[in-house]
């Protein structure tokens, strides 16, 4: 175990990563690549309509669109590695190994991402008349570079849940052009044209007055909102069908929790509601009730916002135990590992958890176990309670389920480390259900010895 366990309390890591890549998924998909096609869209029929309010409509809300990706798009999309790297150090560690190249080309298209939408702003007033369609061009490179971006990182995420045979052939491009690939990027696509369409009639409905360009705009925009839902909904059905079984089944469960899963037609009925919610604003606006469509609008947006996370959330939390399917658990311990870390003990084998006397108590010895064991999903006091979770059984009766998580909930890893340990972690989870252990985080994070601990990676 080559790093130290970051905890983050309350949210937990997997939460804070989420978060993140959320706000993320909504502005480069939504803004990106939804928005500013709108843009381009829209500078076209200025040109081909000589309509000035759709140029100066165009112009204005890219202004708007610029701000937004080039600021926090691209701070939460460095954040992504930022977080990561503290919170799942070994995780993306590994993926980086495999996947190095298509991150290495993500690097290139982004920068010239950001020089493309930069020029794109800055020539606006100057490339006009003759030089106009050329303008057109440069839009459209944009968004075939945020396409591109979305094409290199999807390989990379489909693989997370459907790594196929990667784990025995270790060879790149099966992994990278994964089961799930296609419908995953083509299911982003349909999410970034309707986040982009809603986008765009948000703007439209809340800068433009009432008159005859707002409603053939509202049209416009709610009519590829009718067909970006349409698609979405189809990419959305075929993602789901090439992922495995084993995974789907949890699906549901991803969303409700333990608290509501008892009740999975909750799951059904606020889906198909949202979803009839989407498909009314779309009518709507193509109905030009542009005044009932500012009603909808922003409620339709939050909408489409919680399919979004929904869909993050459900794709991030099936692939269950795993953080790479057949390869490495979600805390980060090697398949290959646990027989070694049964045997050999997890504790002597972390520099960070041997290194200082003060961490010798079974307090922190606990807590040490706890934070390699669980910490990627439960926490201490927060989200997915861990003292919650344990809470009314005894010291033995948590050594027992200690051997068994794998089976109590197919998505938990099974516990690494010797008997002696899941002892000793059983009496700080009772400990801590009884509020007689504290949170302990080991104090001195100083490894003991050079080499770190003796994991055979
Ligand atoms: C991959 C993520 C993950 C890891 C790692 C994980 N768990 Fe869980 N665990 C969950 C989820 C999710 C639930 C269900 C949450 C809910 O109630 O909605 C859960 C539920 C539980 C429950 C209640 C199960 C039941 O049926 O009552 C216990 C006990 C538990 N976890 C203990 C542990 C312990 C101990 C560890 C570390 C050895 C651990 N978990 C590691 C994700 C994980």
């Amino acid at each position: 175990m080559e790093f130290p366990v970051f905890q983050f309390s309350y949210l937990g890591s997997g939460m804070v990563i989420g978060l993140d890549a959320v706000l993320h998924v909504i502005i480069s998909h939504g803004l990106a690549i939804g928005a500013v096609s709108f843009i381009v869209i829209s500078e076209y029929l200025g040109l081909v309509k000589a309509s000035r309010d759709w140029e100066a409509f165009a112009r204005d809300f890219l202004k708007f669109t610029i701000i937004i990706t080039t600021g926090i798009g691209a701070i939460t999309g460095a954040g992504i590695w930022l977080i990561t790297s503290a919170l799942s150090p070994r995780g993306i560690g590994s993926m980086l190994r495999i996947f190095f190249w298509p991150w290495f080309s993500e690097w290139i298209v982004f920068t010239c991402e950001v020089i493309f939408i930069l020029i794109y702003y800055f020539t606006w007033s100057r490339w006009v008349r003759e030089r106009k369609l050329k303008h057109i061009y440069l839009g459209m490179m944009y968004v075939f570079l945020a396409i591109c971006s979305a094409w290199l990182i999807t390989g990379i995420l489909g693989f997370m849940l459907t790594s196929d045979g990667w784990p025995w052939a270790k060879s790149f491009w099966p992994a990278f052009l994964n089961p799930s690939y296609l419908p995953q990027l083509l299911l982003r696509i349909g999410m970034a044209f309707s986040l982009g369409s809603l986008f765009s009639a948000v703007f439209l409905l809340f800068t433009r007055r009432e008159g005859t360009f707002r409603i053939e705009a509202l049209k416009l925009f709610g009519k590829a909102a009718l067909i970006s839902f349409s698609a979405t909904a189809v990419f959305a059905w075929w993602y789901f069908s090439v992922v495995p079984s084993t995974f789907k089944t949890h699906a549901v469960f991803a969303v409700l929790t333990s608290r509501f899963s008892q009740q999975p037609e909750i799951f059904w009925y606020v889906n198909c509601a949202g979803a009839i919610m989407l498909f009314t604003f779309s009518l709507v606006s193509m109905r030009s009730a542009s005044a009932l469509a500012k009603i909808l609008i922003i409620p339709a947006l939050l909408v489409s916002i919680g399919f979004v996370g929904e869909f993050e959330r459900i794709r991030e939390f099936i692939r269950g135990p795993y953080l790479m399917p057949g390869y490495m658990y979600a805390n980060q311990v090697l398949l290959d590992e646990t027989p070694f870390f049964n045997k050999e003990g997890i504790v002597k084998n972390d520099p960070w958890l041997t290194m200082s006397p003060d961490n010798q108590g079974i307090a922190a010895l606990g807590a040490g176990l706890f934070a390699r064991n669980c910490s990627a999903c439960h926490t201490i006091g927060g989200i997915n309670d861990i003292a919650k979770k344990v809470d009314g059984r005894t010291v033995d009766g948590i050594f027992v389920i200690l051997a068994h998580t794998h089976e109590m909930a197919p998505f938990m890893p099974p516990f690494s480390g010797t008997e002696d340990e899941r002892r000793t972690l059983a009496g700080f989870l009772y400990g801590l259900s009884k509020g007689t252990v504290k949170e302990h985080t080991p104090s001195r994070f100083a490894p003991a010895h050079a080499h770190g601990g003796g994991t055979h990676e």
